[in-house]
């Protein structure tokens, strides 16, 4: 049957989402898939009604594609489509209560509370200490992160990420190195150690510089990597996801790991990390996008 190929959308995220779209469709068309894109603009609703497609490969990220909105309007029109389904493609898109979960279920995650107001500054660094990072809870890219020293700059990021998120959390900044694990078909790929001289894996990090660094191997001992390997997959079935996505996760001084997020579809820009990881495991990007559409099969 035919293929949507769902991209761009509303949400913050939207120049990412094209770009991972069009690389998407490219390769499903070059696999000799009968694929077609979407713009998903608007209404949500608008884009299931006398669909010309038989499946939906959603390549949307952030807010409405990302967070199970679009997962349970296509789950009731009956439309099998790409990734996890609605609880876990909301619980990932929302952080701290992801965090929430990590923690429930014993997961290492970096302490953490949600913020409410800027006067809870001083009281957050009395008891999380500095540094620390401020998160709109419902980002992705790195859209809305913040990394403050004192309760000046908290106070300032809270009001930054307020005007973007209304939910805020804030955990103890961890230095890293940071790593990523792509997971595909419940399996984990190989992981990708990331350095960068800005702060953080900023969204300049991500889609702009070309001085971001990305091991692959990623330079951990064979058993830290395992370890590794199966922290994410644990992040990812506590969260219930499905199928494919990548989990990003911090190392400290003393070699722990620490659990940031999850997120449930993606980039698949030629800047990103999946490919990456699929390429490193002999897996090529059309391979990739048919094993990911493969798993909306009965
Ligand atoms: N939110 C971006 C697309 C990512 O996680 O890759
Ligand atoms: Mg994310």
């Amino acid at each position: 049957g035919r293929v949507a190929v769902f991209m761009g959308g509303d949400s913050a995220e939207r120049a990412v989402s094209l770009k991972s779209g069009q690389a998407v469709l490219s390769a499903l068309q070059s696999a000799g898939v009968d694929a077609f894109g979407i713009d998903v603009r608007g209404c949500l609703l608008k884009t299931v009604e006398a669909p010309e497609y038989d499946r939906v490969f959603i390549a949307l990220h952030g807010r409405g594609g990302e967070d199970g909105t679009l997962q349970a309007i296509l789950g009731q029109a009956g439309i099998p489509y790409t990734g996890s389904e609605v609880l876990a493609s909301a619980l990932a898109m929302d952080k701290l209560r992801s965090k929430y979960v990590f923690q429930g279920c014993g997961l290492p995650t970096p302490a953490f509370r949600a913020m409410t107001s800027a006067a809870e500054a001083d009281e957050i660094i009395r008891s999380l200490g500095t540094p620390l990072s401020v998160k709109a809870a419902h980002e992705g890219s790195s859209i809305g992160i913040f990394k403050v020293h004192n309760v000046e700059e908290l106070a300032e990021a809270y009001r930054k990420a307020a005007e973007i998120d209304d939910l805020v959390l804030v955990e103890q900044w961890i230095e890293g190195p940071e790593f990523t694990v792509s997971l595909l078909q419940d399996k984990a790929l190989p992981a990708i150690g990331l350095s960068t001289d800005h702060t953080f894996y900023d969204y300049d990090a991500k889609y702009l510089a070309d001085d971001t660094r990305y091991r692959i191997p990623c330079g951990l001992a064979p058993d830290d990597e395992v370890r590794l390997q199966h922290l994410a997959l644990d992040a990812f079935r506590v969260l219930g996801c499905r199928t494919w996505g990548r989990v990003d996760i911090m190392q400290d001084a003393d070699g722990e790991f620490w659990l940031l997020e999850a997120n449930t579809v993606p980039g698949m820009t030629d800047h990103s990390l999946v490919p990456m990881a699929a390429k490193a495991a002999g897996i090529s990007f059309e391979e990739l996008v048919v094993r990911i559409l493969k798993d909306t099969l009965p």
